[in-house]
């Protein structure tokens, strides 16, 4: 049997056969024979807007590596630089390779003294800390103007550190400013996740001692939200780089794509749901409600997943270790027999929604005292070496720019009625 596909146009009876390569039939064989025809996939259900050689995704089977290397293994025995530097890079580094990564990341956390006084502390007091590290991941293409020049690998390169290593400064910062406290600078004697824990709940201490175990729980969320291959955000990336954007404000629109409750806000949605359904009681009317449509199980189900999600298997057990240092959270009673109701009712089994890695992250995020507006902003830090990572293949790859075709479904033309008239 031929791995292809036979599309006959019926009108003519012309027909074309196009090879299954890689799980996908490539679109151009389609354009030759149907021209100005389009193929209607709205949200691109079923389309592969490129191929990827990054992070592979089996939603069936509940599969996700990056580079080939199974999440599970990563977060047991990786760290995010690593991670991060598997994604830009494709290869884990040999010890001198990641001395000299690590060394470069940690000496570009500091932003522009512009960027902080005059920027971050113009927002407003209670400016939602999503949008203050939108706008100013943006504000960073000002400061960096070699940027533009995306065509010279080591310049890309440069911008791709100086993303990665000043998104938890900008994070923290954000954080500091919203709740009115003094901005703490980078301590480049810390490691990734200690430094940006430090950023965040220093005071007056010589030197902020982050708990490891907490240290160690954030580095591996951060790993576990490094990169899931062609999400919302990602796409977003792809889309803003393809016009030949700078990185900083590809990712500034990456960044606002994730900000939605539909994506990196639901960790968010969770709290509050979880917070709003209050009690143990009050768990099954919730379900019900959500069957009949009242809302969503916000945390539930995924566009690809169609099994449990692997990292929302791992996060639950970071959270055991969490909670064993800050005592448990009081919602993860009521989130445990959310779960339970649901996995046994036929509306969720059936529509195969199970729990994602939003359902379990608030939880911890909420335990070692993050605020929820915080909760996009800690998917957004690790994020950025994935999009960068797609960012950077998509120009290897020499993508056209991004420019989906529509369906016209409006108004035929029609003649100008003048406003007295209509
Ligand atoms: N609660 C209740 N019903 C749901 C849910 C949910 N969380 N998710 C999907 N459904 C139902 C939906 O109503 C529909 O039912 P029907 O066929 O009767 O109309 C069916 O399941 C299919 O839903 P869909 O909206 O077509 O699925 P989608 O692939 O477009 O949506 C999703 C994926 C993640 C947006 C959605 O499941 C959702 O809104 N979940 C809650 C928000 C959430 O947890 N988002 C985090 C995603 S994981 C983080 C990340 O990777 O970015």
């Amino acid at each position: 049997m031929p791995d292809s596909v036979t599309i006959t146009d019926n009108r003519t009876g012309e027909s074309v056969e196009i090879p299954i390569v890689d799980g996908g039939v490539d679109s151009e064989q389609w354009r030759k024979l149907l021209p100005g025809i389009w193929f209607y996939d709205p949200a691109f259900m079923t389309t592969a807007a490129t191929s990827s050689g990054i992070t592979e995704l089996d939603g069936e089977a509940g599969v996700l590596r990056y580079k080939g290397y199974p999440i599970e293994q990563l977060a047991e025995q990786s760290t995010y630089l690593e991670v991060a530097y598997l994604l830009i890079n494709g290869e884990l580094p040999t010890a001198e390779q990641f001395d000299a990564w690590k060394h470069e990341i940690t000496y570009h956390t500091f932003i522009h003294e512009n960027v902080r006084k005059r920027f971050m502390e113009g927002f407003h007091y209670d400016a939602h800390p999503m949008g203050m590290l939108v706008s100013a991941v943006a504000a960073l293409s000002t400061f960096y103007l070699d940027a533009k020049d995306i065509d010279d690998r080591e310049v890309r390169d440069k911008q791709i550190i100086r993303l990665i290593a000043k998104m938890p400064t900008l994070a923290a910062c954000a954080h500091r400013f919203s709740v009115g406290q003094p901005f703490v600078y980078p301590d480049n004697n810390l490691d990734f996740a200690a430094n940006f824990l430090s950023m965040m709940w220093k005071v007056a201490e010589p030197q902020y001692a982050a708990n490891p175990v907490l240290a160690r729980a954030i580095d591996v969320l951060f790993i576990l939200h490094a990169d899931h291959e062609q999400n919302c955000s990602t796409t977003a990336m792809r889309v803003v780089g393809s016009s030949h954007a700078d990185p900083y404000v590809a990712t500034a629109g990456a960044a606002a794509a994730l900000y939605g409750p539909r994506h990196g806000g639901a960790n968010e949605a969770v709290i509050r749901m979880l917070t709003e359904i209050g009690s143990y009681e009050n768990v099954e009317p919730f379900i019900d409600d959500v069957k009949a449509g009242k809302g969503r199980l916000q945390g539930f189900g995924h566009r690809v997943y169609k099994n449990y999600d692997p990292r929302a298997k791992i996060i639950k057990r970071v959270a055991d270790e969490v909670f064993e240092v800050t005592g448990k959270n009081p919602l993860l009673d009521i989130a445990l027999k959310l779960e339970e109701v649901a996995l046994a009712d036929e509306y969720f089994t059936s529509r195969r929604l199970y729990p994602n890695v939003d359902f379990y992250s608030g939880l911890i995020y909420q335990a070692m005292g993050f605020p929820i507006d915080m909760f996009p902003v800690l998917f957004a830090i690790p994020r950025t070496s994935g999009w960068l990572a797609h960012w950077g293949e998509l120009l290897e790859q020499g993508q056209k720019i991004a420019r989906p075709r529509q369906l016209y479904t409006g108004p035929a033309q029609r003649d100008y009625v003048p406003m007295g008239s209509r």
